[in-house]
């Protein structure tokens, strides 16, 4: 019997809802047609935003979205994509799958999105290919409430309200291809750049995001945490409120990373093992930004997170289309239990991404929408957003088919929200065990319990013949004695226990 414990009157610093955030490029269908579909589209919208989609996404209560890149973010010029849309400059998005982007969804549409969505809007800037005057007259369109060239600008486009630009990347991955750049050249520019991303309103101050490693580029993060630190006595917090980290999971290698759908139970673990790396990743970089930052005032923003396959067979390459399996629901119920975890530094994650690319939420065809397992699993975890990290743990063994590709069986995390409901998410990584488990809750006077779980093979996935294989449904198997709760938690499988 694995015993988790969690102790109520521990806590351990807030779980920020953004941690919950999704990510959305103009890349594939994501925007085009997963989002956007425009007013005259017959797929039902509201000002062009497929309402099947946004309603589906509103239920997870996303607080945060990232756009418009990407990669795409550095080569985007923002003026293309504002004014009447007939007169809108069409270009090639060169690099994802060469196809024309005529810029009809742009900053009016990404807000009408977001105000759709009730979330938070985060925009990434182009350091890459734009200019510091590009940058800051951008900033100065969306959140100026004055007379000024980029207000009277945006006041003519029909917005006399200026918007609310919460979170602000300063470049995309620069070190690759937001300009190939070197740790100490990027953060010079960054230092520059991000001067005169002004804050218009001083009540709503921008959270500016410095484009952080890719992976283990740990050279990376000491150099730019170093750059942004001088002589005059100032130091990196004192330029930038978050630093970015990028790292999905690719089972293969990039090459070829592997089928979505179509891998054996030995690529099932290299999977899950190769996720549980987040957790070495966000504990090295926090490391290193414990010495530039030990106060932690600067946040680990991982902006891009999730499985990345080989593309559906039959797609463009260019467009990063995948299915989404049970598979894909361990690894975000994994990452999520770290993030949780390592609430101290890590305070924006932005799941890569939130419609038809990479590890999607939602997938579409045409006037079909379905939610992936992926998407059950957000669902689920949504009651850690704002609420406090308790102390837990949970007794593990080590699983898996080879010797160095073992994982534990287990992993949790537990919070407990503003009314005092203690909220434990539990995943089973193994393909084929069940376990029982009893949960011991210290210092909490248990009254009632509710739980929900997502589980299956982990082949299962939803397509539009079946949209219902995977599904969240209700557990009711937990038996409740005093302040212990004892269950058999199915192989492959994400449990939310919520504990009044
Ligand atoms: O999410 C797809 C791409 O992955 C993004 O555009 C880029 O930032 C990363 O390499």
């Amino acid at each position: 019997m694995a015993k988790l414990y969690v102790n109520a009157k521990n806590r351990l610093g807030k779980i920020n809802k953004e941690i919950y955030g999704h990510f959305s490029e103009h890349l594939g269908r994501c925007i085009y047609e997963g989002i956007y579909v425009g007013e005259n589209s017959n797929i039902p919208n509201v000002n062009g935003m497929r309402t099947d989609v946004v309603e589906a996404l509103k239920k997870l209560n996303i607080p945060v979205l990232r756009w418009p890149g990407g990669c795409f973010a550095d080569e985007y010029h923002w003026k293309d994509g504002i004014g009447p849309k007939e007169k809108r400059k069409k270009m090639i998005n060169t690099h994802w799958g060469g196809v024309v982007e005529d810029n009809s969804f742009g900053t009016h549409e990404f807000f009408e999105l977001i105000k759709q969505l009730g979330c938070d809007a985060y925009i990434n800037g182009n350091l890459g290919s734009g200019t510091v005057q590009e940058m800051s007259e951008w900033v100065e369109y969306m959140t100026f409430n004055g007379i000024s060239p980029m207000a009277d600008l945006r006041k003519e486009n029909g917005n006399e309200e200026p918007w609310e630009v919460k979170y602000f990347g300063v470049g995309n991955e620069n070190w690759g291809c937001g300009g190939n750049m070197r740790p100490e050249h990027y953060g010079n520019e960054y230092r520059r750049y991000q001067t005169y991303v002004r804050n218009y309103d001083p009540k709503k101050p921008i959270y500016k995001i410095a484009c952080g490693a890719n992976i283990d580029d740990y050279l990376w993060t000491e150099g730019v945490l170093a750059t942004c630190t001088d002589t005059y006595g100032r130091k990196a917090k004192d330029f930038m409120n978050g630093l970015s980290l990028h790292y999905y999971t690719v089972p293969g290698t990039w090459e070829k990373k592997g089928s979505a759908t179509d891998f054996d139970e030995k690529t099932y673990y290299v999977t899950l093992k190769k996720t549980l790396y987040m957790d070495t990743l966000i504990k090295n970089h926090g490391a290193i930004m414990d010495k530039y930052d030990p106060d932690k005032k600067i946040g680990l923003i991982i902006d891009e997170w999730g499985n990345w396959f080989d593309v559906e067979p039959g797609t463009n390459p260019g467009f990063l289309y995948q299915q989404n399996t049970m598979r894909d629901a361990i690894v975000a119920g994994i990452n999520l239990n770290l993030f949780n975890k390592h609430c101290d530094r890590v305070k924006m994650a932005n799941i890569a991404q939130m419609v038809n690319v990479l590890q999607s939420v939602i997938l579409t065809d045409g006037d079909q929408m379905l939610l992936t397992p992926t998407y059950h699993v957000f669902d689920m975890y949504k009651y850690h957003q704002d609420a406090e990290l308790l102390e837990s743990s949970i007794d593990t063994e080590m699983i898996g088919l080879e010797d160095d590709n073992m994982v534990p069986n287990l992993c949790e995390s537990v919070s407990i929200d503003k009314d005092g409901i203690i909220n434990i998410t539990i995943t089973n990584l193994s393909a084929t065990e069940s376990y029982p488990v009893e949960s011991i809750i210290l210092e909490k006077v248990v009254n009632s319990v509710n739980a929900e779980i997502v589980t299956g093979n982990m082949k299962d996935y939803n397509d539009f013949d079946n949209t219902e294989k995977v599904m969240k449904e209700s557990f009711n198997d937990i038996n409740v004695n005093g302040n212990s709760l004892s269950f058999t938690i199915p192989a492959c499988s994400v449990l939310h226990i919520a504990v009044k």
